[in-house]
């Protein structure tokens, strides 16, 4: 008889997060005092995969806004009792993927997550600071406890995934080419998140999951990336405006939208090319200044499980 029952949340277009979240919950799967419950999330509507590039610029004001989109019904007992919640998601346009922020606004996430530990799990290019926040929010509002995060990002360093994830996301096309690594997480990445599940495992155990305080501590199982914090800021204000004048033209389907995101798709890689660079070269100048600042930045957002890593190599 199982003792425990965990409820895993996914959703993924191209297999890759339901991957990672599979080698990491494998632990336990493995372990018969756990009764692991999946719930793989379904829109009503399909998102399309690969995308083109309408569809994709599309999704960017509902992402950003978290709108909710309807989903298939979870199958799952509304009034079922879990120990622990795993929310794995990906990251769209610095907010969750649209599933997911649907999924936490739904009566059953209401009823599910209630004064529960939560762990968040991120399988994404790189940028996902501005995601996580959303994410506190949509749990606290449900009244669940975030008591780790998890993160596992792209391969690639910060220029060569702008060319290999938009390539992989557009065309399908993961594998390696000229000098560029494979698109996406690498596999040593996935495997070796295992040592989470097997945390989890262990302090299952041990009843260590109701004092909702974090499990993962010391297993290197979130790294900010404190030149990314700043474009991601700047990145995310331009997201709202452009989100909200979007939002107001019309829905998805009206013509002028569509024009105004190719103005916008301008936009946004304008930015990228010059903000990010921009912010780059700024922080380098004044780190001496801003380096309290972001530490201090780096350190809270790397909350509740923290970069440390001195367990990981005895998990
Ligand atoms: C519409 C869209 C927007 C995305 N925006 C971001 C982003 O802001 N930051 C990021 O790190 N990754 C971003 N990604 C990459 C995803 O987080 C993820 O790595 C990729 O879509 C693969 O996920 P999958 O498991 O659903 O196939 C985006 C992907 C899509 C489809």
């Amino acid at each position: 008889m199982p003792h425990k029952k965990i409820l895993v949340v996914h959703y993924s277009q191209s297999g890759q997060l339901d991957n990672a979240i599979k080698c990491c919950i494998a632990p336990l799967l493995n372990d018969k005092r756990i009764l692991v419950t999946d719930l793989n999330l379904k829109p009503l509507e399909p998102f399309p995969f690969p995308w083109n590039l309408l569809d994709f610029l599309n999704v960017f004001p509902e992402s950003v806004y978290c709108d909710k989109i309807p989903l298939e019904p979870f199958g799952i007992d509304k009034n079922e009792k879990f120990d622990l919640i795993i929310l794995a998601y990906q990251v769209w346009f610095l907010s969750p993927s649209l599933p997911v922020s649907s999924f936490l606004q739904s009566a059953e996430a209401k009823m599910w997550l209630k004064n529960k530990p939560v762990i968040t799990f991120i399988a994404c290019r790189n940028m996902w600071l501005t995601a996580q926040e959303k994410m506190k929010r949509l749990i606290t509002k449900n009244g669940g406890v975030l008591s780790d995060n998890i993160v596992l990002v792209d391969a690639g360093n910060a220029i060569e995934t702008f060319i290999t994830t938009p390539r992989w996301l557009l065309t399908g096309k993961k594998e390696k080419f000229w000098f560029f690594k494979e698109a996406g997480i690498s596999k040593s990445d996935m495997q070796k998140s295992a040592r989470f599940g097997q945390a989890m495992s262990n302090a299952l155990k041990n009843d260590l999951e109701k004092s909702k305080k974090p499990l993962l501590k010391g297993l290197g199982a979130v790294n900010v990336n404190e030149k990314l914090i700043m474009s991601e800021k700047i990145g995310h204000r331009s997201f709202l405006v452009w989100g909200k004048i979007l939002k107001k033209i019309g829905k998805k389907e009206n013509k002028i939208r569509r024009i105004f995101l190719f103005i916008y798709l301008l936009f946004l890689v304008s930015m990228i090319i010059t903000i990010v660079p921009l912010t780059l070269f700024l922080r380098k100048l004044f780190y001496p200044l801003m380096k309290k600042r972001l530490k201090k930045q780096k350190a809270y957002y790397e909350e509740p499980s923290g970069s440390e890593n001195f367990k990981e190599n005895n998990a």
